[in-house]
């Protein structure tokens, strides 16, 4: 497979916003899915917008470096790959790799 091709694998859609303010998170709807974009100190992150421990919506969590905290119970994980970081989460987060794509970013949905 060349370079060229590996790049086209997957299920790379746009990302409908803009990047939010560094520590701050923005819903969005992609392929159906109601998905969370992170800015982590600059870097941007997609998660599901479903908390593993027992599904609440994660956006208005606080995000704190790569860490985001469900503002349900307070449990939290590691946006960059879905580790849990406090309780109650015990179960990895859903995150979806991002690419830079013109003057956007583009998220697999896998
Ligand atoms: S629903 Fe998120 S910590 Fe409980």
């Amino acid at each position: 497979m060349t370079e060229a091709q590996s790049e086209n694998v997957g299920n790379w859609v746009d990302i409908p916003i803009p990047l939010p303010e560094p520590g701050t998170t923005a819903p969005f709807i992609a392929g159906g899915r109601e998905l969370l974009l992170c800015n982590a100190d600059g870097t941007p992150y997609v998660v599901r917008d479903q908390c593993p421990h027992a599904g609440a919506q994660m956006q208005g969590g606080a995000l704190r470096g790569t860490v985001l905290e469900c503002p349900m119970h307070g449990g939290s994980f590691d946006v960059r790959d879905g580790a849990p970081v406090a309780r109650p989460i015990r179960r990895a987060g859903w995150c979806h790799p991002v690419r830079a794509h013109g003057d956007g970013w583009q998220v697999d949905l896998g």
